[in-house]
């Protein structure tokens, strides 16, 4: 369970105060107020997967139930059920997949509770201990992800289901024959099979999914890999075919690095009868467990603290990429870091398991200098799903009843849309640190890349919470013809949107002038700014 965490997580404040006190004193002086960025068209590198930018609802809290489903019957606008106002938001974050139907939750749920007219009350012992209506179940999560248009990324139960279990849970949604499962899915309103591209096998399969050595989580993903079968036809072709994801690690300790090598050497010497695609990371960014950072009445000290532990996904995304090189030099098994994001202290007022907690400018930046991480890895890591989309963690929307809030995480996701599948493209710059007492993080950070209309896009987070900076952008490859940006800000580090007042962090034009074929533009302080080159 979660409380066993604190032994396993190693960012204790005393080792990162010495890690940035060392850094602090061997810093430059702080860099000139323009920083010069040269991006080079010529030397384009992998692609960024869409994936990259899924997101993860469990049944948790209001996650799913308040924040997705209102039932038919409410007064809050739905169609069959699923909030119209988050559809509609969703839409426009192109999500590429949701992972459901948790987390922790998937490892006891039980699929047949929630398919059919009537449904059993059953319990969601992780959180809260709450009941679960189940009224949101397979047909009404395929549902929503049709009306936000986006792709199933389901968990199967291996913690406390059977083979047997995920089997016919698959035969069920995939199979196009009139087997009695397909039946049975045709009764129930969905004559045609669903596509499942990808398959979850189990969830922190050494924690809350059932604590196991990774020799034996292996010779668990074994079978289970091996008789969950996707029968849909359309998903026979090897480009359509579901890729399988396996558990992976939650931390970069030696717990962490073996777990990822006993899977990683078992996929080495796998057999025709089982295989993976994917190997899943696990990194909240909390400082400490239990967590306890507050998401909102917060300091300069606490937003330079958490971004400086959010940059450990950089080391934890290299020290588990290099065991995978070892194995799979050719990076056919993508790194999925399907769980991310900052986990804060619960708000005030808030029920315990709820995980209900505020987003401000600091997830605003936070959220861009990890998708700028994953975008540098682009090659090994290939998905991510940001923990939560709706009501929970550091999501993309807060409800209300009828009412709906957008956050600085939403934001930035919906400014970083076009850099989906689009190719990177390197950026070089010495932009010196932002220094507060002994933390000295970098100032700025950047990445590009070039869409597949060969319109060339930028991000830049200036992460200095006082100091503007003017950037000057050379490219290296094209000529720039006009150029356009938005960027996102806030009055203090912790500005947040509230039901009251719901723009306070929003995005805002930015003028981008060209001079000399080169980009010039001052960034606000603690922003996350993406710009659009036409050549
Ligand atoms: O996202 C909340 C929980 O964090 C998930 O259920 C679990 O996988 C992780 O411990």
């Amino acid at each position: 369970m979660l409380n066993s965490r604190p032994s396993t997580r190693p960012n204790s404040i005393a080792t990162l105060f010495l890690v940035v006190g060392l850094m602090a004193a061997s810093a430059p002086a702080i860099a000139a107020d323009t920083v010069a960025l040269s991006i080079d068209l010529t030397k384009p590198g992998a692609k960024i997967d869409r994936n990259l930018f899924g997101q993860f609802a469990e049944h948790l809290g209001h996650g799913v139930y308040e924040g997705v489903w209102v039932g038919p019957k409410s007064e809050v606008p739905n169609t069959r059920g699923i909030r119209n106002d988050v559809v509609a938001a969703l839409r426009a974050l192109k999500v590429p997949n949701v992972r459901w139907p948790g987390g922790c939750f998937a490892d006891e749920y039980h699929w047949r509770k929630g398919i059919g007219p009537r449904r059993a009350v059953t319990l969601n012992p992780n959180w809260g201990g709450v009941t679960e209506s189940n009224e949101f179940g397979t047909h009404e999560f395929m549902d929503f992800l049709d009306q936000i248009g986006s792709r199933a990324y389901l968990s199967i139960n291996v913690g406390s289901g059977t083979q047997a279990e995920a089997a016919d849970w698959l035969e069920y949604m995939t199979t196009a024959e009139p087997t009695a499962l397909a039946q049975e899915r045709a009764a129930n309103g969905h004559p045609a099979p669903w596509t499942v591209p990808y398959l979850g096998i189990g969830n922190e399969s050494w924690d809350c999914g059932g604590n196991m050595t990774p020799e034996y989580y292996v010779s668990q993903l074994k079978s289970y890999a091996r008789f969950s079968r996707n029968f849909n036809p359309a998903q026979q072709k090897e480009s359509e075919r579901m890729l399988k994801i396996a558990v992976g690690p939650g931390g970069d300790g030696p717990r962490w690095t073996e777990w990822t090598d006993v899977v990683m050497k078992a996929w080495k010497a796998h057999t025709w009868s089982w295989d993976m695609d994917g190997l899943s990371l696990h990194n909240y960014t909390v400082v400490r467990w239990p967590p306890a950072y507050k998401s909102v009445g917060f300091g300069e000290t606490e937003y330079a603290e958490i971004l400086k532990s959010t940059l450990d996904m950089d080391r934890l995304i290299t020290t588990h990429s290099a065991i995978m090189d070892k194995y799979d030099p050719e990076k056919k098994i993508a790194l999925a870091v399907d769980e991310w994001g900052a986990w804060y202290a619960r708000l005030p007022g808030s029920k315990e398991g709820f995980l209900v907690q505020q987003n401000s400018v600091r997830d605003a930046v936070l959220s861009a200098l990890n998708l700028n991480i994953f975008a540098r890895h682009a090659d090994r890591v290939r998905m991510a799903n940001i923990a939560q989309m709706v009501n929970v963690l550091q999501g993309m929307i807060m409800t209300d009843k009828e009412k709906m809030i957008l956050t600085p995480t939403y934001h930035v996701f919906r400014m970083y849309t076009p850099f989906q599948d689009a190719t990177f493209v390197p950026v070089t710059f010495e932009a010196g640190f932002y220094t507060h007492g002994p933390i000295a993080l970098p100032r700025v950070d950047a990445i590009a890349a070039k869409d597949k209309a060969g319109k060339v896009w930028l991000a830049i987070t200036n992460v200095d919470p006082v100091r503007p900076v003017d950037i000057d952008a050379a490219l290296a490859g094209v000529v720039a013809k006009a150029a356009s940006g938005e960027t996102l800000t806030g009055l203090k580090v912790d500005s947040v949107n509230t039901f009251e007042v719901p723009n306070s962090v929003a995005p805002k034009v930015l003028t981008v002038a060209i001079k000399g074929g080169k980009l010039s533009v001052t960034l606000p302080p603690m922003s996350v700014t993406v710009i659009s080159v036409e050549q």
